[in-house]
């Protein structure tokens, strides 16, 4: 064990111990840009260095990509790593932009099916219902799931962007390890029910864009100017126009912060995520993306962090005077049910 490793935390009521961050490796194969191969594989290992052992993705990323590409890691480190990936997301064969989300039996099989080729794994440790589709109720969706457990082909279960009253429903049914939503400086929504639920029944918190998508590094301006044509962040609403300048303005308390640790942006953004286990009184693991070992090693150092009582009351009220929602269409969001 290095000096730098991460100290540990549990996922979910009785689940393996694992490295307090997790690696996002969704801008590995989509989203963001074009990405360098070995420069994502030099990230996956210098992770596992570090004492990062969540590793997420999802099928959808990529339409199987990110999967595929996981699999020659997970080869050689599978017994090192927790894997989690999801379902839900189905893209249409002749309209490969599109999502239709499903929740249904057939489906779910079908994706498992799919998610275990081609990560060339035998079991997932973590698999998540990654959107909820309304017209599927939930009990069948988890009763599903939890047959996907007794028969050996995953070892957790964890949903993503569920509602308060959706989680309790799903763990009625079968034991939730983690829910996995967007928490951050920028998007604290979930704080009101689903954060307290989950410290109630249990659950671990998985924190998905941590960095805010990479806004609040201060690495892009507006989205609409700054990245490539096919990059997600352009679809929302927070990242341009004149939304994207009121936010912007609203970084100076993570810059000040950052100064007076002598750390980036990005650390004191990933600092205040990791203090929120101790605010709200469960483990929180958050995932930030990155596809290089040297904000691997910047990401995981804000582990060693701790902000003091005045900056959290600097850095706390941001949140609310965020202009534009996460997505362009909230309804697939647990926000958006609430
Ligand atoms: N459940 C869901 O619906 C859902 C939705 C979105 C994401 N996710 C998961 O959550 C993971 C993380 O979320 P995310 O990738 O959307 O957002 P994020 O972690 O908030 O930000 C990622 C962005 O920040 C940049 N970045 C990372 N570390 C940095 C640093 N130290 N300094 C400056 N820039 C830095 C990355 O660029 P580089 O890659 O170039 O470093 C990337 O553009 C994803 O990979 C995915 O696995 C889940």
């Amino acid at each position: 064990m290095s000096e730098h490793t991460i100290p540990t935390t549990t996922l979910g009521a009785d689940g393996p111990e694992v490295g307090v961050q997790g690696l996002g490796c969704m801008g590995m194969s989509f989203a963001y840009g074009p990405a360098d191969a070995d420069a994502s594989r030099a990230t996956l290992e210098r992770a596992l260095d570090l004492g990062v052992t969540l590793y997420d993705t999802a099928d959808a990323y990529g339409a199987g990509d990110n999967e595929r590409f996981l699999a020659p890691f997970l080869a050689a480190h599978r017994d090192e790593v927790v894997l989690a990936t999801k379902f839900a997301l189905s893209i249409p064969p002749d309209e490969p932009t599109r999502r239709i989300v499903r929740n249904d039996p057939p489906y779910i099989r079908q994706a498992v099916e799919g998610s275990l080729r081609r990560l060339e794994v035998d079991v997932i440790d973590l698999y998540y219902m990654h959107r909820r589709d309304v017209n599927i109720p939930i009990e069948e969706t988890v009763g599903v799931m939890a047959e996907l457990v007794r028969e050996g082909k995953v070892k957790q279960l964890g949903l993503s962007e569920v509602t308060a009253g959706e989680l309790r429903a799903a763990h009625a049914v079968h034991p939730i390890a983690v829910v996995q939503s967007e928490w951050s400086l920028f998007s604290r929504d979930i704080e009101a029910a689903v954060v307290p639920a989950a410290r109630e029944l249990g659950v671990t918190l998985v924190p998905y864009s941590p960095l805010g998508r990479g806004f609040l590094t201060g690495s892009f301006a507006d989205a609409s100017q700054d990245l490539g044509e096919d990059d997600i962040r352009r679809t929302m609403p927070r990242f341009t126009g004149d939304n994207a300048a009121a936010n912007a303005a609203l970084l100076a308390p993570v810059r000040e912060a950052a100064e007076a640790h002598g750390v980036t942006p990005a650390q004191i953004a990933l600092a205040w995520v990791h203090q929120q286990a101790r605010v709200h009184g469960l483990p929180v693991v958050p995932i930030p993306g990155t596809r290089r070992p040297s904000r691997v090693e910047e990401n995981t150092a804000a582990t060693r962090i701790t902000l003091t009582e005045s900056e959290l009351a600097s850095l706390d009220p941001i949140a609310d005077k965020v202009a534009g929602p996460r997505y362009a269409d909230m309804t697939f969001t647990s926000a958006g049910r609430e």
